[in-house]
């Protein structure tokens, strides 16, 4: 059966209510036995029985259609959207005659369809409408837990989670009941998700035995998932032929180890026959990885892909390799070429089902970064883009931070330019993945306006194009039902120009980081400037930003093609936005916008302190519009959010103040 609401969780943007225009209708499904189409059945039957509508049997008149193009003897209305090829995952819809059909070819398309049409509320069952195709645009959408079973002391246990404890594991074992996994999974499959990988990159000794002894518990968590078309993914500890296979090396050429990966893969096939795959970081941050023997990442990655190749899985082989123990004193290293310089000449090289996962941006999930110049310079390879969606540098779910608009920005991209391929484009044969922001808080992302980010993720992986704000009421809509005007604005109002308030006030320009360091939250300006992790800003009496530019810094803009690579390189032309993660320029420089570099760290760390402050006045206006315990906790939250933008604020503004001596123009006060 499915598993709607679960006691005690909030049902983020599935609530009962959501179902009710289609579940006033007469509803056929016509499918086949697989478990996704009973899925199908199970939704609409419990739709039906709540809002009064009806299963009606095959031959019956019906209101709403769904049907599966293999399904024999289907309706008129049903004919007339036949010839349009959704593919595997795709659907079309329409409405003839008064009648909303559904057509798919394969079972996760009528459960995509059968969830746009709930999206759409009563609009699905107005006027008639010609049958349109919808298909993902991007071929995986995954999300990525970094979640442990065992507690870590100073992490928790879910790496940058900031939503309580995993909601797969508890105590050292699976969660007795795993309901909430099925859940979970519902959710994601209402926004297009496919894929979710269940343990973090950052692969320990006890994890790292779910590949082995412990795959019982991946079986489970797949089991949970599988109804609603998501396929498992296990994150793998590259030297396991060491530490679980008692073999002395790991070498990915070395017959012995290959054999091992194969012989391994094989079980976890036997046992999770639709397994996705691995995910692996190497070389990073301390995990291990091929460089040890001597081999290239292509040959690590190659490795693990021939293991999965017989049984249809894919390896997400991760980007994010750089020297994490770099000097500051040596201005010749820049973390942001790392990926490029490790990566690029690898083009070509790596099998079909290796993907290539790489992160938005050339450090590290930034407010605000320029797009990864490793998407472009890989042609040859299926790439993935890896997103945060566990807000790790973007306000960690005590802060308001709809990160839609970020992320369409991200996919929308075009690195040859206007009229050139998109980075959705580009990714579209492998995927979008980001990391998760689940927990088992009861409103599952802690902040229950984080929600949106999971929703809006999983939207955007499937449509690009989508407008961010759109999505956002889309989500407001779903989860606030009952919501009248005065809530829907007001949440809007608070939420679609959150990213932009929370980039004000905190690192200017690009420039990025001046988090805390370790648990990167609030302000702290020099707190990775001495650090060996090649996070700088550089900031002096004269002038602040990284020169990455090829006349005199680290050649970093040569990463790009052209027009960006001429963009990045001009100090005149380059965005404002980005300025300073590109060249270190005097405060006195001029930005496009008019303004000075350093007036504009003022203004806009005035300016953001106060959006948080307004966002806090805004939201009052719902006490009593909405569930009273979501209201606190929000309320509790913006608090924290409206203290820390102004510890932002003023410890920007008076840093600025003190290394430039030069003083506000509108003399407010900076300490
Ligand atoms: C960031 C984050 C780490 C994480 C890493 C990664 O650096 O702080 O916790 O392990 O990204 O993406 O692998």
């Amino acid at each position: 059966g499915i598993q709607a609401n679960v006691p005690g969780v909030h049902p983020a943007w599935l609530p009962p209510d959501a179902f009710r225009a289609a579940g006033t209708r007469r509803v056929l499904v016509l499918a086949d036995d697989s478990e996704v189409a009973g899925t199908v059945r199970a939704e609409v039957a419990d739709a039906c029985e709540r809002h009064g509508g009806a299963v009606v049997a095959p031959g019956a008149a019906g209101d709403l259609v769904l049907a599966l193009s293999t399904a024999g003897d289907l309706p008129p209305a049903v004919q007339a959207s036949r010839g349009q090829e959704p593919g595997p995952e795709g659907f079309v819809l329409g409405r003839r005659d008064g009648v909303t059909v559904v057509l798919a070819d394969h079972p996760a398309g009528l459960l995509y369809g059968w969830f746009e049409v709930v999206r759409r509320g009563a609009a699905a069952f107005g006027e008639d409408w010609p049958a349109e195709v919808h298909r993902p645009a991007l071929r995986r959408r995954m999300l990525d837990h970094w979640d442990n079973i065992d507690v870590h002391p100073v992490m928790g246990q879910v790496e940058r989670g900031y939503s309580g404890g995993s909601i797969f594991w508890r105590d050292g074992v699976p969660h007795e009941d795993l309901t909430r996994v099925r859940a979970y999974g519902r959710l994601l499959a209402a926004t297009g998700v496919n894929a979710v990988a269940i343990n973090n990159v950052n692969v320990h000794a006890t994890e790292a035995r779910l590949l082995t002894d412990r795959l019982a518990e991946v079986a489970a968590i797949a089991a949970e998932l599988r109804p609603y078309g998501i396929r498992v993914h296990l994150s793998v500890n590259f030297a396991s032929p060491i530490a679980l296979g008692g073999l002395d090396s790991a070498d990915p050429l070395d017959e012995g180890v290959r054999a091992w990966w194969a012989r391994t893969t094989e079980r976890v096939y036997e046992t999770i026959p639709d397994f996705g795959g691995y995910v692996v970081k190497a070389d990073s941050e301390g995990q291990p990885g091929p460089f040890a023997y001597g081999r290239s990442h292509a040959d690590g990655a190659n490795m693990l892909a021939d293991a999965l190749a017989p049984h249809g899985g894919v390896v997400h082989w991760r980007a994010f390799v750089y020297d994490h123990r770099q000097d500051w004193r040596d201005r010749s290293t820049d973390r942001a070429r790392a990926a490029h310089d490790h990566f690029a000449p690898l083009d070509g090289l790596f099998r079909d089902n290796a993907i290539l996962q790489v992160k938005y941006g050339p450090m590290d999930f930034q407010p605000r970064e320029p797009i990864s110049p490793v998407i472009a310079a890989m042609p040859a390879t299926r790439l993935a883009v890896e997103l945060q969606v566990t807000q790790e540098y973007t306000g960690q779910q005590r802060h308001v931070c709809y990160l839609g608009p970020m992320w369409s920005e991200v996919l929308g991209f075009r690195f040859w330019g206007p009229g050139e391929r998109t980075v959705a484009e580009v990714a579209a044969r492998g995927g979008l993945v980001a990391v998760s922001n689940v927990g088992d808080d009861p409103y599952w992302t802690g902040h229950p306006l984080a929600q949106a980010n999971l929703y809006a993720f999983g939207r955007l992986a499937w449509a690009p194009d989508l407008d961010p704000a759109a999505i956002l009421d889309e989500w407001i809509g779903l989860t606030f039902p009952g919501g009248d005007d005065l809530v829907r604005g007001t949440l809007h109002e608070i939420m679609d120009g959150s990213w932009a308030t929370y980039e004000r006030y905190t690192a200017p320009l690009g420039v990025g980081f001046m988090v805390r360091p370790g648990h990167h939250y609030g302000p702290d300006v020099d707190g990775y400037e001495y650090t060996p992790w090649g996070t700088y800003h550089f900031a002096d009496r004269d002038g602040v930003g990284v020169d990455r530019t090829r006349a005199t810094g680290t050649g970093y803009t040569g990463q790009y093609p052209a027009p960006w690579s001429e963009v990045y390189e001009s100090r005149s032309e380059c965005p404002d936005e980005l300025l300073l993660f590109f060249h270190h320029v005097p405060y006195q420089h001029v930005l496009q916008s008019g303004t000075t570099v350093i007036q504009h760290i003022y203004d806009t760390h005035f300016a953001g302190a106060e959006e948080a402050a307004g966002m806090r006045l805004a939201w009052e206006k719902l006490a009593g519009s909405v569930d009273p315990a979501l209201y606190a906790r929000v309320r509790e939250r913006l608090d924290e959010q409206v203290r820390c933008a102004e510890e932002w604020r003023d410890q920007v503004n008076t840093y600025f103040l003190r290394k430039s001596g030069v003083p506000d123009a509108h003399g407010r006060r900076i300490y």
